[in-house]
């Protein structure tokens, strides 16, 4: 299917690419639906093979911010951004402003802000040229990847729960320790959890080592770890054929976006007796941490409603058990039950 056909199939509202030669600036901003308020959505900045590859994963991404904000009950929809380049060469401030003008040119339909390779120092520059970013309200004592770890410590909590564990007496194997699961490592160590990580830079592994007592694994043997809970915190698309087989864990809950290749690897966790926690539920601290910033909660409100991310994969979890099926198809039910009660709410006021 080429992207064109992608972005009909999980039906986009809306794909903008934008390009400025002087700047090098090569990105996609998918937005995907809107019924329930202005799309929201983090950018993110990577190398991708090709420029297809970068609409398909801002195509996945932003149908899947529709979903976690439906879930976590914000009324926004789903967008996403991607910038094509590498974090670490390309990252220019005249880039990062002339995406910043493309954001603001879509006069608010899109909010963005930090996500893999942007962090809140990037969205930090693009707040010079529009008002619809945000990464940390300037009040606030946590910033937008505190609260998505934190939103994924209260998820990993409520499934050791499930399991009929706590997290003192968990082993917890992380895949990648950059801005959200650096931060969850910490909170981890914090509970007493035992940790096992996994990094391709090797200096922040050393540092969870010495600062967390956490021992190290190779990046391609992380999959391989005998753990309770296995924790992607890094690129999407790791549960599939290849990678499923090999995991020695009781259950997966991460903070990385999409992390089931086709939705059939939920599947097959769920055949192999391994608990999926959806991305989707997972993940929503950061989406909440701009309820914060545009000022519609305070950050008392926040924090709660991040840690019931919690009880609402609990809820999950259990009535998932009960119908003996997937998390994974209940909780995309879920969801596509209420957009679609949504939309048909919308299409009367229309008429009326
Ligand atoms: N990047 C975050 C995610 O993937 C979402 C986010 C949006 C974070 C806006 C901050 C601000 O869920």
């Amino acid at each position: 299917m080429t992207p064109l056909e992608l972005a009909w199939e999980l039906g986009h509202e809306e794909v903008l690419i934008i390009q400025d030669p002087l700047s090098g600036l090569r990105a996609v901003i998918a937005i995907h639906d809107t019924t329930l308020g202005p799309a929201a959505g983090g950018t993110r900045m990577r190398i991708y093979p090709s420029l297809d590859d970068a609409v398909v994963d801002a195509l996945r991404l932003s149908r899947a911010m529709t979903y976690k904000a439906v879930m976590a009950g914000v009324p926004r929809g789903g967008g996403k951004g991607v910038i094509v380049g590498d974090p670490m060469r390309d990252k220019t401030r005249l880039l990062l402003s002339t995406y910043a003008k493309g954001v603001e040119r879509l006069g608010g339909r899109f909010h963005t802000g930090p996500d893999m390779g942007i962090e809140a120092g990037d969205v930090a520059v693009m707040a010079r040229f529009t008002e619809h970013v945000s990464h940390s309200a300037p009040w606030a004592t946590l910033d937008s990847a505190d609260l998505t770890a934190l939103g994924v410590l209260e998820a990993i909590r409520a499934t050791a729960r499930f399991l009929g564990r706590n997290l003192a007496d968990l082993h917890v194997a992380i895949q990648g320790l950059g801005q959200v699961g650096s931060r969850l490592a910490r909170l981890l160590a914090a509970e007493k959890a035992r940790l096992t990580v996994a990094d391709l830079e090797p200096e922040r592994v050393e540092q969870a080592v010495a600062e967390l007592g956490a021992s190290r694994v190779d990046p391609e043997a992380v999959y391989d770890t005998e753990a309770d809970v296995f924790s992607p915190n890094a690129a999407g698309g790791i549960l599939n054929d290849a990678t499923i087989p090999r995991l020695r864990c009781r259950a997966v809950v991460g903070a990385a976006n999409e992390q089931l290749a086709f939705p059939r690897h939920g599947d097959s966790l769920h055949a192999r007796g391994i608990l999926f926690g959806p991305d989707y539920v997972v993940n929503a601290g950061g989406l909440l941490s701009l309820l914060l910033e545009v000022g519609e909660t305070d950050e008392e409100a926040v924090i709660q409603r991040v840690r019931g991310i919690g009880g609402t994969l609990s809820d999950l979890l259990d009535r998932a058990s009960t119908q003996g099926v997937p998390p994974h198809r209940l909780a995309d039910r879920i969801v596509e039950e209420r957009l679609s009660a949504a939309r048909r709410a919308h299409r009367g006021s229309d008429v009326g």
